[in-house]
């Protein structure tokens, strides 16, 4: 079911209940796209989410040099470049994809070509000085042609030198970006991050035997000092997204007499943090099952049934593992007893939207008590004093509208959600799969 559409109603319900499948991790799938592109040789994906954000990726790899088709069972088949990308006749269009052109912008700085990187208007309003400033100083090429730092990017590509470099912000799509520029350079890159963030890049690379090395303090990757590098192909299992996980997760919880099951959840440890949290406010979440994947990924299946919550203060080093379920958190937060608090966490104003101004927004427009602060929120536990007729906007931020959703489905009246399409950069079944377990939708 694809919203084409630009709003949709979402009517209250009383329980969730069902089972879901939860499609590819995207953060995995971008990365495996690119890996599979710089290998020699085909790789097969199963599980390659299927989001705009994610085909933008693809499409990209494959403007660089490598050919991509789909199984009839709807596995994709990369056939990888051999480490030799060449020169795309056309800027590569990353979509709304921070990752895709923040990954991409530092893997291509090596290689001996030029590109364009341009995105829609959220992309083209995301901050890139934070990867310019550790490329600049591997002597990489790279030109910001927006106005503050801004996309589209031409990156020319030129022989890199290591550096160390300390990230100022917990960001995985810069530490992955410094990682993958450290492929080509001459010595070897080390990246220190001040919070731990999610690690998907180090396990692809171990898996794929490069230089790298982790210890508890930093991050290492031995450059091939421009010469051509070698990647076995593979076959890939992307398991699921658990920030997609996480909505369901919230459904179900806050409502008692839910019971959700959810299958094929990523376990990764530094992005589960949401689930640890929603366990601290209370919430009946169990493992059912839990194995690892053929990347070393943790993926498994959960249940959740609901129960009543109370408020958490969130902060510090859970934030970059749980940083795109802080919108549900404040979800969660307006259905606990007592207040729910989220700081540490201003990387939020730089997301696909200013994810805290538009939640706090939204919030009060349902009635919610949220405070908004510099670095997070405050929402107070009550089940808000909705009014009739009431619109929000998703400001087209996908995890907003999908934020909302939820949001929506648990108060007492519709509420109109507009600007919706957006939900396709990251789960383009999500309409389906909360039809599947009892929500109640209608498109315009
Ligand atoms: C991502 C890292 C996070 C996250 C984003 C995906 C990644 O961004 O918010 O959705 O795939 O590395 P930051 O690393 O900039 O916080």
């Amino acid at each position: 079911m694809t919203v084409k559409n630009k709003s949709v109603t979402v009517h209250p319900v009383d329980m969730f209940n069902g089972e879901l499948r939860i499609p590819g991790d995207k953060s995995i799938s971008h990365r495996v796209a690119m890996f599979a592109a710089m290998a020699t040789g085909t790789s097969q994906i199963d599980g390659f989410l299927k989001s705009s954000d994610c085909m933008a990726t693809l499409r990209a790899m494959e403007k660089l040099g490598a050919r991509i088709s789909t199984t009839p069972s709807g596995k994709i088949t990369v056939e990888g470049t051999g480490g030799i990308f060449s020169q795309p006749d056309a800027a590569l269009d990353m979509g709304n994809s921070g990752t895709g052109m923040r990954l991409l912008t530092g893997l291509l700085s090596g290689f001996n070509i030029t590109a364009r990187l341009e995105g829609d208007p959220s992309l083209s309003n995301r901050p890139m000085g934070r990867i310019k400033a550790p490329l600049d100083q591997m002597g990489a090429h790279i030109e910001l042609l927006g106005r503050g730092r801004l996309p589209p990017i031409i990156v020319s590509g030129t022989r890199l030198h290591a550096i160390k470099y300390e990230l100022p912000m917990a960001s995985a799509q810069v530490k992955s970006c410094v990682l993958l520029a450290g492929i080509m350079a001459d010595g070897r890159t080390v990246v220190r991050e001040p919070r731990p963030t999610r690690d998907h890049t180090e396990r692809i690379m171990t898996m794929l035997d490069l230089p790298l090395q982790v210890s508890e303090q930093e991050i290492s990757i031995e450059g091939s000092g421009g010469k051509q590098i070698h990647i076995e192909p593979r076959e890939w299992q992307v398991p699921g997204d658990f920030s997609s996980a996480a909505f369901w997760l919230t459904a179900a919880a806050v409502n008692p007499k839910s019971c959700v099951t959810i299958l094929n959840v990523g376990m990764n440890p530094r992005r589960i943090a949401f689930m640890n949290v929603l366990r601290r406010m209370g919430a009946d979440i169990e493992i059912l099952s839990e194995c690892d994947s053929l990347h070393g990924e943790p993926h498994g299946d959960l249940r959740v049934k609901g129960r009543g919550l109370h408020g958490v203060t969130v902060g510090g080093d859970e934030i970059p593992n749980l940083i795109d379920e802080c919108p549900l958190l404040a979800v969660a937060g307006a259905f606990a007893e007592g207040n729910t608090v989220i700081r540490d966490a201003r990387e939020l104003r730089v997301k696909e939207c200013d994810r805290l101004a538009v939640m706090c927004e939204n919030m009060r427009k349902l009635g919610f008590t949220v405070e908004e602060r510099e670095d997070g929120m405050v929402v107070e536990g009550n089940r808000g004093a909705i009014h009739h007729d009431i619109s929000v906007n998703s400001h087209g931020d996908h995890r907003v509208a999908m934020a909302m959703a939820v949001l929506a489905s648990c108060v007492d009246a519709p509420v109109r959600i507009e600007n919706v399409e957006c939900v396709q950069t990251s789960y383009p079944r999500f309409w389906e799969h909360l039809c599947c377990i009892g929500g109640k939708i209608e498109m315009e």
